[in-house]
């Protein structure tokens, strides 16, 4: 089951990027394949390429933002919505009762009245700011003229940031190779690939987490703890 789906979405990749020549944002309307290409990718769930939907599984709220599932205002009001299929979101129905939790919140040295209630995702707070950063590259850029040390994880599994752009980003900075592509691994069992990366004083490690979606250390804790772990102390991961 799981290589028919690796190969489907292979199949499909490679029939994108041949149909869009490599343009998927200002997308030619007049170019059906890569149209329905496309329509066929977004179909797909971008945070873990192998986990269900949910939000298409049942209607939406009347008027709902796209997030709004994620974003949470109706979210305690529909848990049924998150029990079958299994969906992830679920998970983070617990996050809502223990953030909002007085006990929680006192513990967190929240000032009390600050904030009428926590959501995972505001959506207002975000929009009330203008989005003008189109990319961190120039950050990264300067940061590798600094003594430090950089570790950069990527959960392979992930299609909103897909690790592929982060190799690119972190190749595009021509530091020299401190090691090459090798396993790393947790409880002896192969958690993702990694590789580092020098410059005088700047070192950069980079690791891929094996099957984890976007936010790597929310899908496998188990493997980026031990990560992290291992990288604070200067040990290799
Ligand atoms: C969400 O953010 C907006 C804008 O900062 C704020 O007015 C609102 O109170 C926030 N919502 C919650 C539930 O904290
Ligand atoms: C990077 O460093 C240059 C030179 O110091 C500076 O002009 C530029 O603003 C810096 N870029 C960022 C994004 O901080
Ligand atoms: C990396 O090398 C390429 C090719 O030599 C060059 O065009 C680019 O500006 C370099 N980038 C940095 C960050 O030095």
């Amino acid at each position: 089951m799981y290589f028919y789906i690796v190969v489907l979405l292979s199949v499909l990749s490679e029939s994108t990027k041949t149909n869009c020549k490599g343009e998927y944002v200002q997308v030619d309307p007049s170019n059906a394949p890569c149209v329905e290409n496309l329509q066929e990718v977004t179909q797909i769930n971008s945070p873990q390429i192998l986990e269900p939907i949910c939000s298409t599984m049942s209607p939406k709220p009347k008027g709902s933002k796209r997030d709004r599932n994620f974003a949470g205002e109706n979210f305690l009001d529909m848990p049924h919505r998150y029990l079958e299929p299994w969906c992830r979101a679920y998970n983070y129905l617990f996050s809502y009762i223990w953030a909002n939790d007085k006990t929680v919140q006192n513990a967190l040295h929240v000032r009390e009245g600050t904030i009428k209630g926590w959501e995972r995702c505001n959506q207002s707070f975000s929009s009330s700011y203008a989005h003008d950063v189109r990319t961190s590259l120039d950050y990264h850029r300067n940061l590798t003229k600094k003594n430090l040390r950089a570790l950069v994880y990527s959960g392979d599994h992930d299609m909103l940031v897909p690790y592929v752009g982060t190799e690119e980003w972190i190749t595009s900075l021509n530091l020299s190779i401190d090691y090459t592509w090798r396993p790393w691994f947790v409880n002896g069992q192969v958690a993702g690939y990694t590789k580092a990366y020098t410059r005088k004083a700047y070192s950069l490690t980079y690791a891929t987490v094996k099957g984890a979606g976007h936010a790597a250390t929310e899908y496998n804790p188990r493997e980026c703890f031990p990560m992290i772990d291992r990288w604070l102390s200067y040990y290799y991961i």
